[in-house]
């Protein structure tokens, strides 16, 4: 059963900077966009960023190095990340979930990448519960986001996706966001670990 969500995007906000302010050591941001969370990386965190599309990826660069994060972007899908095995101490993604082509095999791949008890943190729009007005409308728009939003699908349950992947499911922190004037869309934050 889905605990009662918070209601408001500042719950929201705050709890997702918390949960990247506790991401240590070599961190990689998947589906990292132009990168929207460097102000909330720790100190003395290695950042590496993925992204998928050019554009953003170029100004992912931009913004990357004017926040001391020299390494370039790597220019890959994250159902296919390019680093070893346990090569990195914390995987991030922010409204990427809902993007990616095969979330399972993203999953597989945060796993993969990850040192044995490394973390994930997420924090992602998701399906608002069967048989609500919200997700009639989620379904509704679905084939328009898909088109037009980054392959955006507003029907994902990414803390179901998380639970069945080979990572431990340690939290979902769940929210009720305003999108559209008064209309809540369920977001969770999510943290999980590797198998030690
Ligand atoms: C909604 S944007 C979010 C960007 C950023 N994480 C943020 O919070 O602002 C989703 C991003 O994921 C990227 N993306 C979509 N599918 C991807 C994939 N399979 N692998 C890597 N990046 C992907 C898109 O190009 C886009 O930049």
């Amino acid at each position: 059963m889905t605990p009662t969500p918070t209601v408001g995007r500042a719950a929201f906000v705050a709890a997702r900077a918390r949960a990247v302010r506790g991401l240590r050591g070599r961190v990689l941001e998947i589906g990292a966009g132009r990168g929207a969370n460097f102000a909330d990386l720790g100190p003395g965190v290695e950042w590496l960023g993925l992204e998928s599309a050019a554009g953003p990826r170029r100004r992912l660069a931009v913004n990357a190095r004017r926040h001391g994060h020299l390494a370039p972007p790597i220019a890959a899908s994250a159902e296919s990340v390019p680093l070893p095995a346990s090569s990195v101490d914390g995987v991030l993604g922010t409204t990427v979930l809902c993007s990616v082509r095969d979330p399972a095999a993203v999953l597989d791949e945060v796993a993969r990448v990850l040192v044995p008890g490394g973390r994930l943190v997420l924090a992602e729009h998701v399906a608002a519960p069967p048989g609500s007005g919200v997700r009639a409308l989620q379904q509704a728009v679905r084939p328009w986001t898909r088109l037009l939003d980054h392959g955006c699908d507003p029907t994902r349950d990414t803390a179901a996706a998380v639970a069945r992947s080979p990572l431990r499911l340690e939290t979902v922190t769940w929210f009720l966001v305003p999108v559209l004037g008064r209309l809540g869309v369920p977001f969770v934050v999510i943290e999980a670990s590797a198998p030690r």
